[in-house]
């Protein structure tokens, strides 16, 4: 009886288990189907009951539940809480939607989770406490949301943890000590948050830590020695704290440590000589924080060394001549230290050296012959030093010089003409403050790219040479506080100069001092003053974005760094040399009925041939790439990459998944992105009609010469409509040029280069970006000046586009004149004494009398769009409207 009682104990049991598991079975699939009802999952088939086979699902080996869904990157909304009844999941990952409100209690439920990952969404408040039950996981991040509270307690549960991610959140108090006990902890973010207090000194104690990033936040008290007790550490970030105390020697341990950035912080002593027992450094960066002491000669040990930035703390002594070895250091930057001595010979043939800022210090040596023996210099920054003797003659070898700062020193002897060799001069030279005399050479006149001179308060005699007017780019000269005699020069920059540029002199005369040198042939002077050199202002422009091109170190290091912290993440190791291959980081196709049609690996080797290549924009080249489908794509690859702008590249690929949203129909849209090595590619749809500049240009390749108003006029209604929509959106476009503009098959105009205008975003204003301005020929005056992208100068860009369209003519062209352009040819017709008819393409304005008629009202908006004045040029919709109205 007993027995009987059993074995239908075990039976009903068995039955009543897998009732129970099929009932589940039909509440996974039921669970799905409401899934894809709330969040509009077109990809998921709902009538194919196999809901395993769905895109972004996995289930058990048996089939019968669902174990990982992957519904990340698809801009979704809506309640997450349903989720949570798929009780088998093991793997989540929703990062990179639009989800909002907090993160459901109910996930606590998922008591098998492993992996969860709500990254890149909207979620606010605090972390839900039921997190802590999740005692599976593996790996949690909850970066970039807008998450708030305290990092709660009852997470201490999660013991299996390996990878912990909350960066960019607005979380505050403490970093918990529990995150220190846990044994499997490789990588910790949690940058970009309002913590405080200590960093635990327990953390990284007994696991081993990988990756430390926590940057940007309040913490205080010391760097732990517990961090680097485990020696696993490879990437270490704490800038941006107000940590104290001194560096533990201990961080020579860590023999897999490739970054370390600690800079503004409040640390004090000295950098522990243990430094060079860390042979595979590359990026040091302590600046801005109280260290002192020795810089230590050990660094010379890290081979590998590419940047050492010590620059604002009070180290003393010497510059190590042992920096001579560092044959991968590319930057080193020591400016408002202690040091004196010699700027040491050594360092200066570093092959590889780029930038080399000792400004502010006590150097009280010679500028050295074997300056620039190494050509790869582009900053020489010297200022305000005791740094004696004359410059050398050799100072000419330094030909890829972007800016030399040598004022306030105590330098001797003449200026040499060998100056003259540094052709690529653009951002400054600066010998000011110093104790040069003797001639201006006239060799200085052979920088005509430079952008400002200062030779102020010096011994300079004699007379300012004619010769100088050769320096075409000039905008901010200081000739004050010398023995100059004689006239000035009459040219634009100086005269356009405040007088106190030229004070204090022994006897310069002529304006901007005096109207004249007493006799003169002064009057001519005045109406050359209004004739602004267009030549000059686009000079200045091209002079910026040469200094754009020179982040470009920068943010190769960043970018590199960006590869370690991956790699330390667990991703994808940066090495495939087996096959040479490059390694793709990240990459992402947006549409999703073309993933089957993209293949990475063509797009990335298409790049790699010439012959692919369709065009050389500012910022980019672009090459065709055929798919093994048969697809041919367009893609772009980015020249550069601002480091401050692009804050990481989890933010780019966001940005540029954002404006794969941008739907209209005059805008060119990125279908995808790939990302590997330091290089990003971006994808679009392949146009084989070309560019509105081949349209208008080169007739004789892929257009035959119609003379076609209409369609003309269509473009440029089509150009203005994509720029309206732009402005509505607030995104300004960085290099507005026929050459950006697409055709496609029926002549639809497609602006593009449009995620550049996102990616290196001019409001969010720094330095480095604030002086790319676009294509020459379409930069508006204004920037020369301001320096500022703004809307008015897109109009500006926009009315030369037009005048293209109008005229069939180049925006620069040697016959318009010296320093005229385009806009300036059209503008002086009246003085020119021709009628406006003379300015517009006779082959169709003389077809037929409407459509003179109409161009000349095109002609009108043109001319009103490339105003000088930015307050008048009217608004890009306007644009649309008037130019609508002309066939009305
Ligand atoms: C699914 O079935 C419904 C109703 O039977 C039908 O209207 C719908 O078109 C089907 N959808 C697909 C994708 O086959
Ligand atoms: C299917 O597998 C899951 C776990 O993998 C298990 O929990 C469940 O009992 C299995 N179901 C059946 C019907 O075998
Ligand atoms: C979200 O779904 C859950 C069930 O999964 C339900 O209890 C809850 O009320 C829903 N929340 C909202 C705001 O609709
Ligand atoms: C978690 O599951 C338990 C038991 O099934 C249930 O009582 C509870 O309501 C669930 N919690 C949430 C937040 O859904
Ligand atoms: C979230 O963090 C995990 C673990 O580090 C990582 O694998 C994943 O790629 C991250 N998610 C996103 C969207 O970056
Ligand atoms: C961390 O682990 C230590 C040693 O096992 C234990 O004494 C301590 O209570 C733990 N701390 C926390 C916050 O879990
Ligand atoms: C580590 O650095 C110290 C100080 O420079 C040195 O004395 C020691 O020999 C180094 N240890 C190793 C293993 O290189
Ligand atoms: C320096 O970098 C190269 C290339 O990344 C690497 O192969 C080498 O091991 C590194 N050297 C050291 C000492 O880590
Ligand atoms: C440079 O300055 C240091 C420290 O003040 C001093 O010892 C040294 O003699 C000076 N060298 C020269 C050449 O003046």
């Amino acid at each position: 009886m007993e027995f009987l009682t059993l074995v239908t104990a075990i039976l009903f049991g068995l039955l009543s288990s897998s009732r129970l598991i099929t009932a589940q079975v039909v509440d996974d699939h039921a669970i799905l189907l409401e899934i894809a009802k709330e969040f509009s999952l077109s990809s998921w088939n709902v009538n194919q009951s196999d809901f395993c086979s769905w895109p972004g699902v996995g289930c058990s080996s048996n089939q019968s539940m669902v174990e990982r869904l992957d519904l990340s990157r698809h801009g979704l909304q809506g309640n997450v809480t349903l989720i949570s009844e798929l009780r088998a999941l093991k793997w989540l990952d929703l990062s990179s939607n639009n989800f909002h409100g907090s993160i459901p209690q109910a996930f606590g439920n998922l008591s098998l989770l492993e992996v969860l990952d709500l990254s890149f969404n909207k979620f606010e408040s605090s972390v839900p406490v039921e997190l802590g039950r999740l005692k599976n996981l593996r790996s949690l991040n909850l970066s970039n949301n807008y998450l708030s509270g305290v990092i709660p307690d009852e997470l201490e549960g999660l013991e299996k943890l390996q990878e912990f991610q909350i960066y960019t959140n607005r979380l505050n108090g403490s970093i918990p000590r529990w995150v220190g006990n846990l044994t499997n902890l490789r990588s910790f973010t949690a940058y970009e948050n309002g913590l405080s207090g200590n960093i635990p000194d327990n953390l990284g104690s007994v696991s081993e830590l990988q990756l430390l990033n926590l940057h940007s936040n309040q913490l205080e008290g010391p760097v732990p020695e517990s961090i680097f007790a485990m020696e696993k550490l490879e990437v270490l970030v704490l800038t941006q704290n107000k940590l104290t105390g001194s560096i533990p020697p201990s961080v020579g341990n860590c023999k897999g440590l490739s970054s370390i950035r600690i800079g503004n912080n409040e640390l004090i002593g000295n950098i522990p000589r243990e430094i060079g027992n860390i042979t595979g450094l590359t990026y040091f960066e302590a600046d801005n924080n109280n260290l002192s002491g020795e810089i230590v000669s050990e660094f010379a040990q890290c081979s590998n060394l590419t940047l050492l930035n010590l620059a604002s703390n009070g180290f003393s002594g010497i510059i190590p001549p042992e920096f001579g070895q560092l044959s991968n250091l590319q930057e080193l930057i020591l400016s408002g230290n202690s040091l004196f001595g010699e700027i040491p010979i050594t360092v200066l043939t570093c092959k590889n050296l780029n930038k080399l800022d000792l400004s502010s210090n006590r150097l009280n040596g010679t500028i050295p012959q074997e300056i620039c023996s190494t050509s790869r210099l582009q900053y020489l920054l010297l200022s305000q030093n005791f740094v004696r003797g004359e410059i050398p003659h050799e100072i000419g070898n330094c030909i890829k010089l972007l800016e030399l700062q040598m004022g306030s020193n105590y330098m001797t002897g003449s200026i040499p003409p060998e100056i003259g060799h540094m052709k690529n001069l653009q951002i400054a030279l600066n010998l000011s403050f110093n104790h040069l005399r003797g001639l201006l050479p006239q060799e200085l006149g052979r920088l005509d790219k430079l952008v400002a001179l200062d030779l102020s308060n010096n011994q300079l005699s004699g007379n300012i040479p004619a010769a100088l007017k050769g320096m075409l780019s000039l905008i901010e000269v200081d000739f004050s506080n010398n023995q100059l005699t004689g006239p000035i020069p009459t040219f634009v920059p100086f005269q356009k100069s405040p007088n106190s540029s030229f004070f204090g002199n022994k006897a310069l005369c002529g304006e901007p001092l005096s109207p004249s040198c007493g006799n003169s042939n002064g009057s001519g002077n005045v109406n050359y003053h209004h004739k602004v050199s267009y030549r000059i202002i686009l000079a200045v422009i091209g002079s910026g974005l040469a200094v754009f091109a020179s982040v470009t170190v920068v943010v190769l290091l960043y970018m590199m760094r960006e590869r370690q912290e991956e790699a330390a993440k667990g991703g994808v190791t940066a090495d495939d040399e087996t096959t040479g291959k490059p390694v793709i980081i990240a990459g992402n196709v947006f549409i999703e009925n073309l993933r089957q049609a993209i293949d990475f690996d063509a797009a990335v080797k298409a790049t790699m041939k010439e012959s692919n290549k369709l065009s050389i924009g500012t910022f980019s080249t672009v090459y065709r790439a055929d798919m093994p489908s048969g697809m041919i794509l367009s893609v772009k690859k980015l020249r550069s990459m601002d480091r401050t702008l692009i804050h990481h590249q989890s933010k780019m690929i966001r940005e540029v998944e954002r404006l794969s949203k941008l739907t209209h129909a005059n805008l060119i849209r990125p279908i995808g992105f790939i990302i590997y090595e330091d290089v990003a590619l971006l994808l679009h749809q392949y146009y084989p009609n070309g560019t509105l500049a081949e349209f208008l240009h080169e007739s004789s390749k892929k257009h035959e010469y119609k003379p076609d108003w209409p369609t003309r006029l269509s473009i440029a209604i089509g150009v203005a409509e994509g720029l309206a929509f732009l402005h509505h959106v607030a995104i300004i476009h960085l290099d507005i040029s026929s050459g950006n503009v697409l055709l496609d098959s029926n002549f639809n105009p497609l602006v593009g280069e449009i995620e550049i205008s996102k990616l290196l975003d001019p409001s969010r204003g720094t330095a480095s970006i604030s002086a790319v301005a676009g294509s020459f020929g379409y930069i508006p005056p204004e920037y020369a000046y301001t320096m500022q992208v703004t809307a008015p100068g897109n109009v500006y860009s926009y009315g030369v586009v037009l005048l293209e369209i109008l005229t069939t003519r180049l925006p620069v062209d040697e016959e318009f004149g010296e320093g005229v352009d385009l806009v300036k040819w059209v503008q002086g017709a009246p003085l020119r004494g021709e009628t406006p008819e003379q300015i517009l393409d006779a082959k169709l304005s003389t077809v037929s009398f409407a459509w003179r008629k109409e161009m000349l009202a095109a002609l009108k908006v043109a001319l009103l769009c490339t105003d000088s004045t930015p307050a008048k040029r009217p608004k890009m919709k306007k644009v649309v409207e008037m130019l609508q109205e002309i066939t009305e």
